[in-house]
């Protein structure tokens, strides 16, 4: 009987040669798998392709509940954004992938699973530590990595073995997408000097070219989970795609970011992402309103690490575990509504409610009304300001020569 090898399939150029590659090169039968992660493409036609291009089998196997539940929501939860800048949409979705991937490969009896990535970027770390970490003796196969052949040479391959080759092949960048946002890299955007060419973009307008009157949005959270929007109760995929549409409409969600990559090069990325911006963003003026101060403190070390384990994909590690626990008991509390406004390529928080806010109005007024008893504060800050009066007096001032250092080390050296 032939070797089953289970090929995450796009329907694109690379993974379509890699069906017919992987067939002549290792004499296996190709089951394609397509996950649905919310990119909007036509899956039927993607399945009927790999049947054409010579798959055995061929199975679309839809994702977004799933990705919404487990991966998306987590992360908004968390406000997990890698470098303080990338809401992380392909990242997130690779281990997803490697999961469904893995359940098809064991239910099918496969030797081996493949993809399509190449040997320079963050996407083939993902697949495979979390293939590794699922199935640890399930062999991986990288046809796009051992290949050698230049964009060219693949084009010229498709055509042999009349594999169509797609228009976007002519495209000059490398895209990948899903409900949580669009990544675009390669062509112009490797020189960081130039300004993104418009076509880049297709989520976003651009801001000058967005409506001239704001929108204004409702968004409603319970525990940390968006749960309506204009105050009508709303699934998560529809609501971030509905974000998507809105927000992208009026230019929100652009991002332009030099990343380390985990294989240590540079690159240089840009990201749409309309919904994931106005989400975090709200999210986390919610959060300012029920969690204390410590709590947010310790919460954005938190996010950082959860951020970078992400992108690094060590998703199916017990320090994940460990995060989403505390991340998911600090939103007790994080229930309430958020408004925005959209307008020009910026979305702005201008109101915010919540049945547990911490916000108390009587002790931050400074009209009628004011509780907050202002002699306390004479005693508070006489032991608050004791420590640093203490040393000012036997290390700053108790120099001979007087008080010439208070403007630190810079000041010093006029002395
Ligand atoms: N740099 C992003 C990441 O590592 C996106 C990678 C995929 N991007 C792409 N244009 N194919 O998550």
């Amino acid at each position: 009987m032939t070797d089953k090898v289970v090929l995450a399939y796009s329907g694109g150029l690379d993974t379509s040669v890699a069906i017919k590659w992987l067939r002549e090169k290792y004499r296996v039968d190709i089951i394609a798998v397509t996950i649905d992660v919310g990119n909007e493409k036509d899956f039927a036609a993607i399945r009927q392709k790999a049947l054409k291009v010579g798959a055995v089998k061929a199975r679309v196997i839809d994702g977004k509940d799933l990705f919404v539940k487990y991966f998306i929501f987590p992360a908004l939860q968390a406000n997990a954004l890698y470098e303080g800048q990338y809401p992380l949409a392909t990242a997130l979705s690779r281990p997803l992938m490697a999961k469904l991937l893995v359940d098809t490969a064991l239910a099918e009896g496969a030797v081996a699973i493949a993809h399509g990535c190449t040997g320079k970027g963050n996407d083939q770390v993902r697949f495979e530590v979390g293939i590794n970490a699922l199935a640890p003796r399930m062999k991986i196969i990288a046809p796009a990595r051992e290949w050698g052949m230049t964009r060219e040479e693949t084009i010229t391959y498709a055509r042999k073995h009349h594999i169509p080759v797609p228009v976007t092949v002519t495209s000059p960048y490398s895209i990948d997408e899903n409900l949580w946002g669009r990544s675009i890299e390669c062509g112009a955007l490797e020189d960081p000097w130039a300004e993104p060419p418009a076509d880049a973009y297709t989520l976003t307008r651009a801001p000058a070219k967005a409506p001239d009157r704001p929108h204004y949005l409702e968004i409603g959270f319970e525990k940390g989970i968006p749960v309506t929007l204009d105050k009508k109760e709303v699934d998560g995929i529809s609501l971030i795609k509905k974000l998507n549409e809105i927000a992208g409409r009026h230019g929100i969600g652009r991002i332009d970011h030099i990343e380390n990559r985990v294989v240590g090069i540079k690159s240089r990325e840009i990201y749409e992402a309309p919904a994931a911006v106005v989400l975090i963003q709200a999210h986390q003026a919610l959060e300012a309103m029920t969690l204390s101060r410590d709590q947010l403190r310790f919460k954005q070390k938190v996010a950082i690490e959860y951020a970078d384990l992400i992108y690094n994909g060590l998703w199916f590690s017990q320090l994940n575990r460990d995060l989403s626990a505390y991340i998911l008991s600090s939103q007790r509390y994080v229930s309430g509504t958020v408004r925005l406004k959209l307008f020009k390529g910026q979305a702005t928080v201008v109101g915010r409610k919540a049945p547990y806010s911490l916000y108390n109005l009587s002790l931050a007024t400074y009209d009628e009304g004011d509780t907050f008893n202002q002699k306390a504060a004479e005693g508070f800050i006489h032991l608050w300001g004791l420590p640093l009066k203490t040393q000012a007096q036997v290390q700053l001032l108790g120099d001979k020569e007087g008080p010439l250092n208070i403007m630190g080390p810079a000041g010093e050296e006029e002395k």
